[in-house]
């Protein structure tokens, strides 16, 4: 569920015209729903509330704007990180370090000691070469560093291959076969102590199977291990759950029903479960607005060329992914619709965000919403074709701010130099 809906003809953001934003702050824009943030972060809450002391660490990768951090912070939400610059971001929101879980196959030593000097709730280790070096980092530092190992479980999550991560042949995480003897080698280490186990088998997961599979290898690990002597208190299940980007599809599983796997996996083990969700809490929480530069009839297909191009969201050209795209002028219900090619201005043929997409007629000037962007859509946004990059406003109830402003030309100039021998 979110909260973009037709209002006397006019898309709006919970009770906020989007006509109303694009004259304001201009297009291409993201436009996030605070009310859908706080319901789906609710639905997680809810989703474990058997679990006592649970985190739910939302994947910052997913939509890192602070306003957005700093609603789901007040909320309780802990923060998912995966470099120095997104654990700079979770403290700039006001996330206190023992809620900040740090991810990542190639942390390095300098993001490793910011993490330890600004408080860190757990390092999720990935190879024996970081484990060896987070110890070094630690001691150096004279402190000691949370650790769980993600375990690679090898299950496949049967999502597109780009995001799924938890195969044997995927760079993530330690494999199971060999996590009783790295756990042993943790144990060992100067700086090291070791709290968990963590997994993430990948994202936009459609079906709760691939996650059974995984939590019942993580639940007999945790099992072996704590044989083998080591304090596994926390387990972190990752994150990934899929959100409906088709209306007309059968929607993924919910947050709920992913509680209740989880439940019926490990909560006999007594940790503190931990996850990690992102796309799940931020996606339908945010549409991208553009509008229409020209109809331009081609041979035998009709283009929509939008102000909005790959750069500003990248996800249909790199992951075939789709998205709704909807006029925000309510079209009559009697309409008839047309099928539009949707593409941007950028000089390459991958710049399409739709084929065939059926639409009732457009102009020039119209504006349409692409649904379920509000999560992997201004994160992944570039300034590719010198297009400045994309802003962002935040909509709560009937007012909205900008919380991250569309840089000037400029602005994006100035970034560069010109060294003075040239
Ligand atoms: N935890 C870890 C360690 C992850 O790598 C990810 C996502 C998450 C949590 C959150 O997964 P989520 O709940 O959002 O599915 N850019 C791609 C998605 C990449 C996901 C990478 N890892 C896309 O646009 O589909």
């Amino acid at each position: 569920m979110d909260h973009f809906n037709y209002q006397g003809g006019i898309l709006h953001a919970e009770d906020v015209p989007l006509t109303r934003i694009a004259e304001a702050v201009g297009t291409p824009v993201y436009v996030y729903a605070a009310a859908t943030l706080r319901r789906h972060f609710g639905l997680f809450q809810e989703a474990l509330a058997w679990a006592p002391g649970h985190l739910i660490a939302f994947a910052v990768k997913a939509n890192s704007n602070l306003a957005v951090l700093k609603l789901l912070a007040d909320m309780g939400a802990g923060m998912d990180v995966v470099s120095g610059g997104e654990y700079a971001r979770a403290k700039a929101a006001g996330v206190p370090g023992e809620r900040i879980v740090f991810s990542g196959v190639g942390k390095t030593r300098e993001e490793m000691a910011a993490a330890l000097r600004g408080g860190i709730r757990q390092f999720n280790v990935e190879s024996e070469p970081e484990l060896a070096a987070l110890s070094e980092v630690a001691v150096s530092l004279g402190v000691t560093a949370p650790v769980a190992m993600r375990v690679n479980p090898d299950v496949d999550a049967r999502t597109h291959a780009k995001i799924s991560t938890g195969k044997a042949e995927n760079k993530f995480g330690i494999p199971l076969a060999r996590a009783v003897e790295v756990y042993a080698e943790a144990a060992r280490l100067p700086g090291i102590e070791v709290v968990g186990v963590d997994m993430h088998i990948g994202s936009q997961l459609t079906d709760l199977d691939p996650y059974r599979q995984a939590y019942a290898r993580m639940a007999r690990l945790t099992r072996e291990l704590r044989a083998e002597g080591h304090d596994i208190r926390r387990l972190d299940m990752g994150g990934g759950l899929g959100i409906p980007y088709r209306r007309d599809n059968n929607a993924p599983p919910l947050p709920i029903e992913w509680g209740q796997v989880i439940r019926e996996a490990v909560a006999d083990l007594g940790c503190e479960i931990e996850v990690e969700p992102g796309r799940n809490i931020a996606g339908n929480a945010g549409v991208l607005l553009s509008r229409v530069i020209w109809v331009k009839r081609g041979e035998g297909r009709d283009f929509l060329i939008l102000d909005a191009a790959m750069n500003d969201l990248i996800r249909p050209a790199m992951y075939d992914a789709h998205h709704d795209i909807v006029p925000v002028r309510e079209p009559e219900v009697v309409a008839p619709l047309a099928p539009f090619d949707v593409v941007g201005p950028v000089c390459e043929t991958g710049d399409t965000f739709a084929r065939g997409a059926p639409l009732p007629e457009m102009d020039e000037g119209d504006l349409v919403a692409f649904r379920s962007a509000g999560a992997y859509g201004a994160v992944m946004a570039s300034e590719y074709n010198s297009r400045p990059l994309v802003p962002e406003v935040l909509v709560d109830g009937d007012h909205f701010a900008v919380i991250r402003a569309r840089p000037s030309v400029d602005e994006m100039l100035a970034r560069d130099s010109i060294p003075e021998w040239l």
